[in-house]
């Protein structure tokens, strides 16, 4: 099968390059993200290899389909960037890689807590300024502290260990409760009103869009520290900032942000860039933003290239369709 692959970093490819030819799959690598303006590359492709940036709209899709594209392969696990409506009227098959590293998500969820919280990100610029000052470095401990993890799925679960190897009392708020985790189910409020930690690991869904309001933040511990490695829709930025600026947070760690999208994955340091929020997020001292890169482990990597090129053979052989987004 012949496979458009959008948005290419060199990352991406080795993996990928590697296992196509034994898995008969032949790619053509494209360095544009896919927006309805490039869907016309694909043209000559069965399928669409596509990430968590690219825009799966209506639009793109229905270029797809008059290109001849039958299949989406999302190298990713979340896919709220696909209008799954349109893909069905379509009859265009979306899969996805669930799961392929939840422990590369929950660690980089951890490394951003703990170098908001301790202030690394100063302190490495500090340091190399030959400042070696500590005045506003100050951290807490999370030993003997209370986390709090929205959304007990694969990721989830990875950061409930970590946090109890943190030495952490651990809650949880998840609609699907899952037993025999060893967590403390509790409410969305009182998970929000009992944590010092809340860490992010739900899906984007109509549902959970903006579940960080100013409201849930009115409801939440004064110095908290709030953690986002899910998706940025989760939390409403403007609320958010108004309550960073009225210090309510010890620190805030974002890998994900409603203004990511044309931001991640691209070096826009010669720009300059329209984007409100995310500069105000970034001028906070307790902030600290990565970008969307809490798969990037080699071993994440191996996964993703593993299944997706799988989920592409499945498809070709009229297999079972285990990864099928509905
Ligand atoms: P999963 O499907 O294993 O778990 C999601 C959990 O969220 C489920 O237990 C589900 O019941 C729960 N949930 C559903 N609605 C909820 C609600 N209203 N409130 C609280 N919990 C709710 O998914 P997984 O693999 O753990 O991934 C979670 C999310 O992490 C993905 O949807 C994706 O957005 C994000 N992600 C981010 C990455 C990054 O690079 N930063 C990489 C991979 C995933």
């Amino acid at each position: 099968m012949k496979i458009a692959f959008f948005g290419t970093k060199p990352y991406d490819r080795p993996w990928f390059e590697k296992l196509s030819p034994e898995s008969g799959q032949e790619i053509t690598f494209f360095r544009p993200r896919l927006t309805k303006e490039t869907a016309p590359l694909a043209d000559g492709h069965r399928a669409v290899c596509a990430f968590v940036n690219d825009e799966l709209g209506r639009d793109t899709l229905e270029i797809l389909k008059k290109v001849g594209v039958e299949l989406i392969l999302l190298r990713c696990a979340g896919y709220n960037n696909v209008d799954l409506e349109a893909a069905h009227e379509l009859d265009l098959t979306v899969l996805r890689v669930p799961g392929y590293s939840p422990e590369a998500v929950a660690e980089h969820a951890m490394a951003l807590a703990m170098a908001a919280n301790r202030r690394l990100h100063k302190a490495y610029n500090k340091v190399r300024d030959n400042d070696f000052s500590l005045t506003g470095l100050t951290g807490v401990n999370l030993y003997g502290k209370t986390a709090g993890i929205v959304g007990t799925g694969k990721i989830g679960q990875a950061m409930i260990n970590i946090c109890r190897g943190f030495g952490m009392d651990v809650l949880a708020y998840d609609p699907y409760p899952v037993s025999g985790l060893g967590v403390k189910y509790v409410s969305f409020k009182e998970l929000l009103e009992q944590s010092d930690l809340i860490s992010l690991h739900c899906p984007l869904f109509p549902e959970t869009y903006h579940i960080i309001d100013s409201k849930a933040i009115d409801c939440m511990k004064d110095g908290v520290i709030l953690v986002n490695t899910s998706r940025g829709g989760l939390i409403k930025t403007e609320d958010l900032i108004n309550g960073i600026k009225a210090g309510k947070f010890h620190a805030v760690a974002l890998d994900v942000y409603e203004e990511e999208s044309g931001l991640v994955y691209e070096d826009r340091s010669d720009d300059i860039l329209d984007h409100t929020t995310t500069a105000r997020l970034l001028s906070f001292p307790n902030v600290l933003l990565t970008s969307h890169q809490g798969f990037l482990t080699k071993e994440a990597l191996r996964t993703i290239a593993e299944v997706t090129l799988d989920n592409a053979e499945a498809y070709e052989n009229n297999r079972v369709l285990k990864n099928a987004v509905s």
